[in-house]
């Protein structure tokens, strides 16, 4: 059974239900997920995952969320080479640029993001969260 951990920042709840709806899907495929707000998190959850979902809406100017998440993705630069991973996050107005950033970065972290990042506008819909649940499911067979 893979061990997952769900890691994510959320402000207004858009990118939390997201992370629900990941933990969901990857638990219909049998896994053992847990689900933490980035200000529970330690780098041992990170080390000692099998595969890692993180979740961060775009926030600032097309940047991570600053004083949690920002400081949290650079702490675990060195321990995520070759992790099994999947970004995700919800925006307002900007055209995903967040994202590929943050994708780029941790692809330079030698982690190994199994699908490009799923940005969501706003909340979900049913497509959207039928996404987030394939994702979750991805994650699990990774
Ligand atoms: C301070 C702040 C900055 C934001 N900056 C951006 C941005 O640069 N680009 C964008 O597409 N959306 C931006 N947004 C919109 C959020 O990404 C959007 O409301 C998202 O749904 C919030 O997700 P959450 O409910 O998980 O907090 C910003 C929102 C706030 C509050």
């Amino acid at each position: 059974m893979k061990n997952l951990v769900v890691i994510y920042w959320s402000g207004t709840g858009n990118t939390e239900a997201m992370a629900e709806w990941i933990m969901e899907g990857a638990q219909n495929r049998n896994a053992n997920v847990r689900l933490l707000n980035v200000g529970d998190a330690t780098l041992e959850d990170v080390s000692m995952a099998d595969g890692i979902a993180f979740g961060c809406p775009s926030m600032g100017s097309e940047v991570l969320e600053e004083s949690e998440m920002e400081p949290f993705i650079e702490s675990i630069s060195k321990v995520v080479n070759g992790k099994n991973m999947i970004l995700f996050g919800s925006y307002g107005w900007g055209n995903g640029e967040w994202m590929t950033d943050w994708q780029d970065r941790m692809e330079g972290y030698g982690a190994k993001v199994i699908l490009d990042g799923l940005i969501i506008n706003n909340d979900a819909d049913r497509e959207g969260i039928a996404r987030c649940k394939e994702l979750g499911e991805l994650l699990s067979k990774a």
